[in-house]
């Protein structure tokens, strides 16, 4: 194992190696025209079968063995987390690893609500530290046509009511589409700067291959804070730690949003994250068309020792694997966007697959 005082990694342009987003399935219940449009995830779209899953044991493995080499946050994404069975139990077991520092690892959740108001309790007690809910509008009409179904933005409004009730600690993330929900940035932030929730305002991005994206679509955070200046009256807070995602906005009344700017202010440089498919495989952007199969690695370990030593060896082989690709990572596509050339043999992966 990697000596405490060489982590977190650090890869060729010094990014450490902080936090892993473990996407724990593809599927999903929405049809987000962001992510999955509904012409292309249709009824004859062959998701992963169940048997290349990774199973809770698998991503208990890896997850090991990524804060072995200095992760210290873990966030289950999908498609859709909560579609998954048990995942309280997954939580509750992946907090008892301990960061180099010592700590408990911290565990967060991506969902789109629409599960969330049955399972707040049990994630509650599995010792979950925070869940963010994206919601893109709280007009019906217009969320419907975001997340391509018939279902109503009040579901997963009581999603977010009974996590706060709880007393989970909640984010919403708002994916903001030019032309077709940005007249709910208003209402939006009104709605949670009330209920004094952070609501982070996401520009859309190019992920995948599926989602039709053009830059006429996107409206970039500097246009929604001066709406938000305008009719509130805002000033910048700025980032916690270099990488987080989002800058964070004070309303004068009180009250947080943020903003997170891949487009318009790419934040390659301090990019902390690594990411798991759902069958294993280890991505280190999120607009990679290659992975690395860990997977294999866990399921085709032919050594003739007891079961300890086994564990032991494959862990040792992971952590080298996973030490390996971190040390060669050179990604910052979000700063290359302009000038990159995909060769048409190259497919970037859907967020649906790997997560947000
Ligand atoms: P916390 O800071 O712990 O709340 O988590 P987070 O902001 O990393 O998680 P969340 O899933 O809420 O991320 C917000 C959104 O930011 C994601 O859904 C993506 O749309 C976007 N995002 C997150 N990480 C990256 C990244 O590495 N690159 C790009 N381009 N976008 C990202
Ligand atoms: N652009 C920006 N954000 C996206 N998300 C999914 N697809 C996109 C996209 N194309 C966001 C979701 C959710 C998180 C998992 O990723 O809204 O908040
Ligand atoms: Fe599902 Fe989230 Fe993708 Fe929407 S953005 S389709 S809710 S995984
Ligand atoms: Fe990280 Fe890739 Fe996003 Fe840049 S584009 S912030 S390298 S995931």
């Amino acid at each position: 194992m990697t000596k405490k005082n060489n982590l977190p990694l650090r890869d060729s342009c010094d990014r450490k190696l902080t936090d892993l987003r473990i996407s724990l399935i593809d599927q999903c219940n929405f049809r987000c025209s962001y992510c999955m449009p509904k012409e292309i995830f249709g009824k004859d779209y062959q998701f992963l079968p169940k048997k290349e899953l990774l199973s809770f044991e698998e991503i208990k493995f890896l997850s090991n063995a990524f804060v072995n080499l200095g992760v210290e946050k873990l966030r289950l994404t999908g498609g859709e987390p909560l579609l998954r069975k048990n995942i309280p139990e997954l939580i509750y077991d992946l907090k008892k690893l301990k960061t180099f520092r010592g700590d408990n690892v911290e565990v967060t959740l991506t969902t789109n609500g629409f599960l969330l108001q049955q399972f707040t309790s049990s994630l509650k007690k599995s010792g979950l530290d925070r869940v963010t809910i994206s919601l893109d509008a709280l007009d019906e009409n217009i969320f419907q046509e975001m997340i391509g179904g018939k279902y109503s933005p009040k579901i997963v409004l009581s999603g977010i009511n009974a996590a706060i009730n709880e007393g989970l600690s909640v984010k919403v993330n708002m994916v903001v589409k030019k032309g077709v929900n940005h007249n709910q940035i208003i209402p939006m932030a009104d709605y949670f700067r009330t209920r004094n929730i952070q609501l982070r305002f996401i520009e859309f991005m190019d992920v995948g291959n599926s989602n039709q994206w053009d830059a006429k679509h996107v409206l970039p955070s500097e246009e929604v804070v001066k709406l938000l200046n305008r009719k509130f009256g805002v000033s910048k807070v700025g980032r916690k730690t270099a990488s987080e995602v989002a800058e964070v906005w004070n309303y004068s009344g009180g009250g947080t949003f943020g903003t997170i700017s891949s487009v318009s202010k790419p934040f390659c440089k301090n990019c902390s994250r690594a990411r798991l498919s759902s069958d294993g495989l280890l991505y280190t952007c999120l607009f990679s068309s290659v992975g690395y199969d860990l997977k294999k690695y866990i399921r085709e370990a032919n050594f003739a020792q007891s079961d300890e030593e086994l564990a032991g060896n494959k862990r040792v082989l992971v952590e080298k694997l996973i030490q390996r690709v971190w040390d060669s990572r050179k990604d910052r596509y979000s700063e290359q966007r302009l000038t990159y050339k995909p060769k048409i043999s190259e497919r970037k992966i859907e967020m649906s697959y790997i997560g947000g």
